[in-house]
């Protein structure tokens, strides 16, 4: 057992009928083979049409957050791979989503990417449809011969997609024949559901285009062993060494213990200003860096029935640690009882040498917080931002300069995974689920696809 857990385990309870099944004591990590990893997945044209035939076509993924379409005519558009995909709250209170496609000649319909309409035009011949996807009108229909008839309205409908909501997000799927979204999510999703993550506002969202592949992204942020040697200022208020990790169907989770000193530091005592900072601590808290989140654990319980977060529904690992979950195949949580940020991993419409990485923070405020104003941005490969200033205030400048470090291995890495010296990759046990990940893409392209994502 790592120091850090035996630490934790003398005050934390992991007994206990919690919706988030504890960590510890940790599960060993299972045997999933040791074969090298291609490198031809991440540059093959090939292999990204396939992947977007198998896989992005028939999974479950976020478009937007709920909070976005507060309103009726409220309206997102999200791009995923090659599609162009509207997300709107009707005049019934529904929330839709639709291919965003003119049904006259295939133009863009909805060619903003936020707002509030009453109707969707087309700019092109000015074609319309109403909020619910039904069309409202042809513009002078009398000069289409195929409509003398009558205008088959069924037909010209916006093509819908499957759209469910869950904590707080809109979920979509592109295959009509998809099953319910708990389905997909299983065991994962009822652990998240303890944070209430719907009551979590949305506080930023940030986009990065990375010179990198899909999995690249997916890659980097889905194990903890580089924190080491490409965060180092991490180790001084969270632990990336041999933490604990589970595969929970097609899914995944690892526990990444916060507010505490890495076990491989010398000195993990010291209260340096830095580390006070970056831990955070009760008040008058006197101990050793290393035991904050000890004291963090012993603070919330205490606050239990007087918070307008829900500790009791909370493991004592929840706490004080974050529980980091990624559904298969692009969406992570990341997530404590104040903050929950996603990572979207996107591919691009046509290069796999590029992706779209979403960064998007979610706040747990008490009722009634005014919803903070933010503006999404999307930086493109060759204008990347100093990360700190594109968060403004709204993620810690620390936080922000690791997700640099992150994004400056996507060029390198699709660089060096297509190079004649490039062996295939070796994953270690803290890769499990990289590992894990590149065999359920197998498994999806092979044609198996998991209805249920226990399975
Ligand atoms: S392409 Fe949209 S109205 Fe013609
Ligand atoms: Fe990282």
């Amino acid at each position: 057992m790592a120091k850090i857990e035996q630490e934790f385990a003398s005050v934390a309870r992991t007994q206990g009928d919690w919706a988030a099944k504890p960590f510890l004591p940790r599960q060993p990590i299972p045997d999933i083979g040791s074969t090298r990893i291609d490198g031809e997945r991440f540059h093959s044209r090939e292999f990204m049409q396939r992947e977007w035939d198998m896989i992005w076509t028939r999974t479950w993924n976020i478009g937007c957050h709920v909070s976005e379409l507060e309103e009726a005519g409220d309206f997102r558009v999200h791009s995923l791979g090659k599609e162009s995909l509207l997300f709107v709250r009707g005049a019934d209170d529904v929330i839709r989503g639709f291919f965003n496609i003119c049904q006259h000649r295939g133009n863009i319909l909805c060619q903003s990417r936020e707002g509030a309409v009453e109707r969707f035009k087309c700019p092109f011949h000015g074609w319309e449809w109403n909020l619910d996807g039904t069309l409202r009108q042809v513009m002078h229909p009398q000069l289409f011969p195929q409509f003398r008839a009558g205008i088959p309205t069924e037909e010209l409908a916006l093509p819908p997609l499957k759209v469910e909501l869950w904590g707080g997000w809109v979920w979509f799927n592109m295959d009509p024949a998809a099953g319910p979204l708990t389905d997909f999510l299983g065991e994962a999703g009822r652990h998240l559901e303890s944070y209430q993550l719907e009551r979590y506002q949305l506080i930023d969202h940030k986009s990065f285009e990375w010179a990198g592949n899909w999995k690249h992204a997916h890659d980097a942020f889905n194990e903890s062993y580089h924190f080491e040697a490409l965060h180092p200022e991490f180790l001084n208020f969270a632990e990336g060494f041999d933490v604990p990790i589970e595969l929970l169907g097609i899914h995944s989770r690892m526990l990444n213990f916060n507010h505490t000193v890495s076990e491989i530091l010398p000195d993990r005592s010291e209260m340096t200003d830095f580390r006070k900072r970056m831990l955070g601590q009760p008040e008058g808290y006197d101990g050793e860096a290393k035991d904050v989140h000890l004291a963090i654990v012993a603070q919330k319980r205490a606050q239990q029935g007087r918070s307008h977060i829900a500790y009791e529904r909370l493991n004592d690992e929840q706490l004080a640690h974050q529980y980091h979950y990624t559904f298969f195949p692009g969406t992570t949580f990341t997530s404590t009882p104040e903050m929950s940020i996603v990572f979207r991993y996107r591919p691009h419409e046509s290069d796999p040498g590029y992706c779209y990485y979403d960064f998007l923070i979610t706040r747990h405020d008490p009722p009634g917080t005014p919803r903070p104003d933010h503006e999404h941005r999307l930086y493109r490969h060759h204008e990347l931002p100093n990360y700190a200033v594109a968060f403004d205030g709204s993620f810690d400048p620390v936080l922000a300069n690791v997700l640099q470090q992150d994004g400056t291995n996507m060029p390198t890495m699709q660089q060096g995974t297509a190079s004649r010296g490039f062996r295939g990759m070796i994953l270690g046990e803290q890769e499990v689920r990289l590992r894990h990940f590149h065999q359920t893409i197998d498994r999806y392209l092979r044609g198996d696809f998991p209805v249920n994502g226990d399975r």
